[in-house]
């Protein structure tokens, strides 16, 4: 497939041209002085060349920013906005474990009340990661429509779709594992009820629910098995499979929308997806 060659840096972030009587501190005037926000611009510039040297991490945040991708679609943002709503979760979920204790015996349940009613901001953030959680599955299933109708997992995308179709199931697995965390009534019959279905799947139901309740009976260590799917194991998965599917993205580029005809050009535009 013929690649698109890489843009050049954005005029904004290439480096200003020295103007006549500028010196060599960067100072228009000449002074030598250097004001305090030319230091600060200084600093940063240094600190910046200076792991670049280290590292030449530059060259790989090039290919992977500055990319042409089709001009102006609000669609092509569903991906990103699916990105953001993990982030936000891993985010308020990363709060939420310094005061959750995933204790079977009443712990659990007291210590989403301690968040909920008396944690500084305890509810906010709860709440934040309550509905993230639904936003998230609604983004997916969005982003997952907008691939599929402009046939973005076809040749050479296939592995990107499928990367995708075991990012949304992850996804789900999120929503399940956390659903028992408060350990109030709602989520223990839930859960029981949703272990029962993942039991009369052919087969396998039967290991599988017995891993989800880490025995034959919903006991004490349940909700561990939980916790530490929902903490560990499958954030764990998503963020490998999310660097897998942006590579991807980036290696492969963006699919132009379906109405653009054969023998035109895309409109394309530098920009971050
Ligand atoms: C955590 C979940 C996911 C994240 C963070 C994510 C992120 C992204 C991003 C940022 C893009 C760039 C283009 C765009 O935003 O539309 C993209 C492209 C793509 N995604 Fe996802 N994605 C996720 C889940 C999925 C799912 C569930 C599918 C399908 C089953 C999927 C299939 C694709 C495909 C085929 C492309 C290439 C699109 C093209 O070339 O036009 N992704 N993804």
């Amino acid at each position: 497939m013929p690649r698109l060659p890489t843009p050049p840096i954005p005029k904004v972030l290439q480096p200003k041209p020295k103007r006549p009587g500028q010196n060599g501190n960067g100072n228009e005037h000449g002074s030598g002085k250097v004001s305090p926000a030319e230091a600060a611009q200084e600093a940063g510039v240094t600190v910046v060349d200076w792991i670049d040297e280290r590292t030449s991490l530059s060259g790989g945040l090039r290919w992977l920013m500055f990319r042409k991708v089709p001009h102006g679609n609000w669609f092509y943002t569903l991906g990103s906005a699916t990105l953001f709503a993990f982030l936000s979760q891993t985010i308020t979920g990363v709060f939420l474990a310094m005061y959750y204790r995933p204790d079977a015996t009443g712990g659990a349940y007291e210590s989403m009340r301690y968040i909920v009613d008396d944690a500084f901001l305890g509810q906010f953030v709860r709440g934040m990661h309550k509905w993230g959680a639904s936003v998230m599955v609604i983004l997916i299933f969005l982003h997952m429509g907008r691939t599929f109708f402009f046939g973005a997992y076809k040749y050479p995308r296939e592995m990107t779709w499928i990367i995708g179709v075991v990012l949304l199931i992850l996804t789900l697995a999120m929503s399940f594992t956390g659903y028992l965390l408060p350990f109030d009534d709602r989520a223990y019959w839930a859960t029981i009820v949703g272990v029962n279905i993942n039991g009369t799947a052919p087969f396998l139901g039967p290991y599988i629910s017995d891993f989800l309740r880490a025995g034959p009976e919903f006991g004490a260590t349940t909700l561990s098995r939980f916790y530490a799917i929902h903490m560990l194991l499958v954030p764990g998965l998503i963020i490998a499979l999310i660097s897998v599917h942006l590579y991807l993205v980036a290696k492969l580029g963006i699919t132009a929308p379906p109405w653009t005809k054969p023998d035109e050009e895309p409109e394309l535009d530098v920009a971050e997806v």
